[in-house]
């Protein structure tokens, strides 16, 4: 199992959720409905990224000095996200609250854009096929996955 196919496999799903996200907190009309979309979705990306950042992105920079860059960008996609759910969390009006949550969801979309076309290639070309296969391991291990 392959780092980058997992976390490919993770960007499907959270695509899916993203839309998911925008469809019903574009007609939310509650306070309490946009927290709990935010803070459903801010789970399960905040998830992601740690793993990302912790699994690939460490091992990428110890490894492969020209990849510094795009990991630099990476982790600041990653505080981004991080920064706007948090100022989410303490807004007390339905309206801004909706078009952080919205703003938040293009962010997501935007930055995995960007690792699918910048950061898993290089990943993918930079690193052995066995230490791939040995950080896909541990992202299953870290998910609970069973792998025959
Ligand atoms: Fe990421
Ligand atoms: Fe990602």
């Amino acid at each position: 199992m392959d780092i980058i196919d997992a976390l490919l496999g993770e960007h499907g799903a959270l695509y899916a959720a993203l839309d998911g996200v925008e469809r019903i907190s574009g007609a939310a009309t509650s306070l309490a409905e946009v927290r709990a979309q935010a803070s459903l979705l801010g789970a399960a990306v905040q998830g992601h990224s740690q793993l990302e950042d912790e699994l690939l992105f460490t091992v990428l920079e110890s490894r492969v000095a020209s990849a510094e860059g795009v990991i630099k960008s990476m982790r600041r996609m990653h505080a981004d996200i991080d920064d706007a759910l948090a100022r989410l969390r303490v807004l007390q009006d339905v309206g801004p609250a909706r078009d952080l949550l919205l703003s938040v969801v293009a962010m997501a979309r935007e930055h995995f854009s960007a690792e699918e076309e910048f950061c898993f290639p290089l990943a993918d070309q930079a690193l052995a096929p066995d230490v791939l296969d040995r950080l896909g391991a541990a992202w299953a291990e870290r998910r609970g996955v069973t792998i025959a």
